[in-house]
């Protein structure tokens, strides 16, 4: 036993010294003696331990994290605090589970994961940002930069260093539900954005530096891709189409350093990604170099087969370095199941202590280069400034930015903030929940005042014009009488994967016969869109004598009348082509690129 484990820690530090000279000595040769050190006094337990994240709700006994030497923990889109959704409920939790950590034997911190998709979203009074599909419309790398520095700044304020974020997806078929966390139907956009994202959340370079984030491009790859944009999916088409459309955003992540990669749900020509050695190890470590760790999606390798044990043999030799696990004991596929199970393989020789020792490797190097063997103090600074002003400011130009005007009839837009009556009307007017949409608070996201410190449109209508407008607000557009122009805002509910597929990408019934009633007025009409993905928008555009597509702006809705009452000009262009019906041969309406200028 003991000359078995001897005979492998010497075979992993060759096979490190190899790989770190042939990949990334450049990128990482900093700390690879300190990560070969600390690796030699591993057992497997302790290794094993490192690949392992589990979600923190699974963890019933945060004892665990010590108990198993788990590596990482992750707050799936519900996993709240159980003693509140503040900062500092969130700051306390990570800690908890942190202190666990630090008393194993080797100390070896924990990296936290979550996903902070658009702004810190989980956590009540974060700044919300647009999705990236707003982000996208923007066309602003450094914009996109600056949004996701001052992320990272809310996310480590709560003593989290890991964002689940950027999503690069490249999404094809605007049915997929997904669509609004991919900033662009167009590869080199995506591509040249999420570069921009990463060295955002990273800070530059992944470092020591308290704020430095690290980023985790996802889903690799294909996810967009899926035949009729169907959520998990499979992709069906060549492989010199899958690097034109798909690759490049990967290229360009890993030459911005991104330190980490998660795997997707979907299958490419049947075989599921989460299995597919041909891609994940040989495209994406070997051929791309990159050196940084991959990560499982929520119980994806539970897809795999019927037999979870298989599953684990197959991803991790397909070259899976972390497993995203969110079930605890007297559940299905837990993770002391998965810690006994790798453990076996290993025994069985169906694993190679090699191939662990080059997860582990690569899970250690991320966090020395995070500073975390150094501290994992949070600065109380940080924290404080979560949603702050100065974060909103940030927030508020990216929704500015963000609003592509898609039609502007006898010049309606911009209005006069002198105007003398004003009719909004819609409840999304009125409803912060629906100007976020899904991954905010919970999983899905939510109706209503989901969160502190936001500004709804109407709200923020009201803090833009005279004070001698007369404003009324009328969800059903009862309340009309006199008014000089009507704002109409419509759009879908929040939703998120799964739940967000469409089989039709219609305008709502409702939202059209909205904007119809509020036309019989006579009074101009000014549409304001809430969507996640371009809609089809038939009587809805020319009922309207203006059209705003403002996506899914997030908290900082005074963005909207910023550009609406002429304070900033409308500069947004879709980063999607605009369908013109649901039948996708059919010419854009709008193309990729089209924005109009007041
Ligand atoms: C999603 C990922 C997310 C993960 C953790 C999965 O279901 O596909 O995008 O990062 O859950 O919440
Ligand atoms: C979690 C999400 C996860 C999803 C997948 C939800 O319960 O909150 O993070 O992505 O499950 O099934």
């Amino acid at each position: 036993m003991k000359n078995a484990t001897l005979k492998f820690i010497s075979t992993g530090i060759f096979i490190s010294l190899t790989t770190a000279m042939s990949h990334s000595a450049l990128l990482f040769s900093e700390h690879d003696k300190q990560v070969d050190a600390l690796l030699a006094q591993m057992t497997l337990d302790e290794k094993i331990g490192q690949m392992v994240q589990v979600d923190s709700s699974a963890l019933k006994d945060k004892a665990d994290v010590q108990k198993y030497f788990l590596g990482s923990v992750l707050s799936g889109g519900s996993s709240d605090p159980a003693t509140g959704n503040t900062a500092q409920d969130w700051l306390s939790l990570v800690t908890g589970f942190q202190n666990q950590a630090l008393q194993t034997r080797l100390k070896i911190p924990l990296i936290y994961g979550i996903d902070a998709v658009h702004g810190h979203n989980n956590i009540d009074g974060a700044t919300i940002f647009p999705h990236h599909i707003g982000m996208g419309a923007t066309h602003d790398p450094k914009l996109v930069e600056r949004a996701e520095r001052v992320t990272a700044e809310e996310v480590a304020g709560t003593g989290i260093r890991w964002a689940f974020a950027p999503c690069i997806t490249v999404p094809q078929d605007a049915h997929w539900g997904r669509t609004y966390e991919g900033y662009s139907d167009n590869t080199a956009l995506v591509s040249e954005l999420g570069a921009a994202a990463t060295i955002g959340f990273q800070g530059g370079k992944l470092s020591a530096e308290p704020t430095s984030v690290l980023a985790c491009a996802k889903h690799f790859i294909g996810d967009g891709g899926t035949t009729n944009g169907i959520d998990q999916g499979n992709m069906v088409c060549d492989e010199a189409t899958l690097r034109k459309l798909f690759l490049p955003p990967y290229r360009a992540a890993i030459k911005a350093g991104v330190g980490s990669i998660m795997v997707s749900y979907s299958s490419w020509n049947g075989v599921k990604m989460h299995g597919n050695k041909y891609l994940l190890t040989d495209v994406l470590k070997n051929e791309l170099g990159f050196a940084g760790f991959l990560v499982s999606d929520w119980a994806a390798i539970d897809q795999l087969s019927p037999n979870y044990k298989n599953d684990i043999e197959q991803s991790i030799n397909a070259g899976l370095d972390m497993i995203m696990i969110p079930n605890g004991a007297g559940k299905p596929n837990n993770y002391i199941g998965f810690i006994y199970d790798l453990k076996a393989l290993v025994a069985e020789g169906k694993v190679s202590p090699s191939r662990i020792d080059d997860a582990v490797r690569r899970i250690l190097r991320i966090k020395f280069q995070l500073g975390l063997f150094e501290s994992t103090a949070t600065d109380p600074q940080l924290t404080a400034a979560i949603g702050s002003p100065e974060h909103r400011a940030v927030a508020r130009e990216c929704v500015r930015e963000s609003l592509v005007l898609l039609k502007n009839e006898n010049h309606v837009l911009p209005l006069s903030k002198k105007i003398k009556r004003l009719a909004v009307v819609g409840v999304a007017a009125d409803d912060l929940g629906i100007q976020c949409g899904g991954w905010t608070i919970d999983w899905q996201g939510g109706r209503g005042n989901v969160t502190h410190g936001g500004t709804t449109i109407l709200a923020a209508i009201r803090q833009t014009v005279s004070p001698e407008t007369k404003i009324t607000f009328s969800p059903d557009a009862s309340d009309l009488k006199n008014a000089d122009a009507i704002i109409a805002v419509v759009g879908e509910r929040p939703y998120a994967e799964m739940k967000g597929d469409r089989t039709e990408l219609n305008l709502s019934a409702a939202d059209m016969a909205l904007i119809a009633k509020a036309k019989t007025s006579g009074a101009p009409v000014v549409t304001i869109l809430f969507s996640g993905r371009p809609l089809v928008l038939n009587s809805a555009l020319t009922d309207s004598d203006a059209f705003v597509a403002a996506w899914l702006p997030g908290t900082e809705g005074l963005g909207v009348p910023d550009v609406l009452f002429g304070d900033f000009k409308f500069t947004g262009k879709s980063a999607r082509n605009w369908p013109r019906s649901s039948d996708k041969s059919a010419k854009p309406l709008f193309p990729f690129g089209f924005g109009l200028t007041n």
